[in-house]
């Protein structure tokens, strides 16, 4: 084993740098050489791969983002494009590649494996919805800025008697919605993994209001049945029950953009480290995510068309305590 290629792929996550860092540096450790592929898949089937030293990833570990950059690549999901990288992979003399990505990067990777590469994964996705992870990198981060966000609605909602929805991201998982419902003490949470109407959660904020409160904060997951639209749609027509007025904020693409906090720089680390490892041990067609508090490997096999759910029994602990 003599050269490793790293790339970022999918939506960016705050710790993808760290990951990268650690990744060239512990593989430089050992004696590698690294080059870095410039946007994801896109540049590995361009062929647009860079030499990666121990100084090309100082100063990197507190950015968010990834300097390597990344794309969605839809030239991956077919033959040619499959057929391109393998061809790029050969030419530059590469051994073995590390993908930093989630659920849709870990399925290229997958696909890159069945035709003979030696790839390793690394679970990182701020939906945190990876199969073989209890987290993947950047989740975390992106519920402190949703929950800061949520902090600050709560300032407005409780001024001026309002329900504030919030819709946050995080794709068919309603992790984010959930983790930051419960830490921003919500009135109600809305994720896809258990679908609520409308009238549900309408229900809940009158008996909110019922019990004295004098505002109400809502938040909604991207993918829920009834998202952030539905729900204003709603909530706007039964606004003389509702005893609250509504106002929604979108969070977006500001969930992305944060400073990897703490626990996504060292889960980056971390990761980076054991996926390196796994390489030296020629263990191949692997996911490396953290389980039980530690770096563990899965087949990409048993990743790969699959995703986690958010736990829901957690919706019970929220609802018991918005009281
Ligand atoms: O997968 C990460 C994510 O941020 C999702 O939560 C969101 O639905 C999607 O990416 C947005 O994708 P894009 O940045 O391509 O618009």
């Amino acid at each position: 084993m003599a050269k490793v290629a790293v790339l970022t792929s999918g939506g960016d996550a705050p710790g993808m740098n760290a990951a990268t860092r650690a990744v060239v540096r512990a593989a430089i450790g050992q004696g590698l050489e690294v080059v870095g592929c410039n946007h994801g898949y896109t540049g590995l089937i361009a062929g647009d791969l860079r030499p990666l030293g121990l100084r090309d990833v100082g100063g990197i570990i507190h950015r968010g983002g990834t300097i390597l950059g990344t794309t969605r690549c839809e030239q991956l999901q077919t033959s040619r494009g499959l057929g391109q990288a393998l061809e790029v992979l050969k030419q530059q003399e590469v051994d073995a590649l590390i993908v930093i990505g989630g659920n849709g990067s870990q399925s290229g990777a997958w696909e890159l494996s069945q035709r003979g590469v030696a790839v390793v994964g690394i679970a990182s996705s701020i939906d945190n919805d990876l199969f073989g992870t209890d987290v993947s990198i950047g989740a975390t981060t992106a519920v402190d800025v949703a929950l800061e966000a949520v902090d600050r609605l709560r300032v407005t909602a409780a001024a001026m008697n309002r329900v504030m929805l919030v819709e946050v991201m995080g794709r068919a998982c309603g992790y984010i919605a959930l983790m930051t419902g419960i830490a921003g003490g919500a009135e109600a949470i809305v994720v896809p993994e258990e679908p609520t109407e409308p009238a549900a959660v309408a229900a809940e904020l009158r008996a909110a209001y019922a019990r004295g409160k004098s505002h109400a904060i809502v938040v909604a997951a991207e993918g829920a049945a009834y998202g952030g639209d539905e729900l204003l749609e709603y909530f706007r027509q039964q606004r003389e029950s509702l005893g609250f007025d509504v106002r929604m904020t979108r969070l977006g693409h500001v969930q992305r953009g944060g400073a990897p906090g703490v626990f996504d720089r060292m889960l980056g680390t971390q990761l980076g480290c054991a996926a390196v490892a796994a390489v030296s041990e020629r263990d191949f067609g692997v996911l490396i995510g953290l389980c039980g508090g530690v770096p563990r490997r899965t087949a990409l096999s048993e990743v790969a068309g699959r995703s986690r759910p958010a736990d829901v029994e957690l919706l019970k602990l929220a609802r018991l305590l918005a009281r």
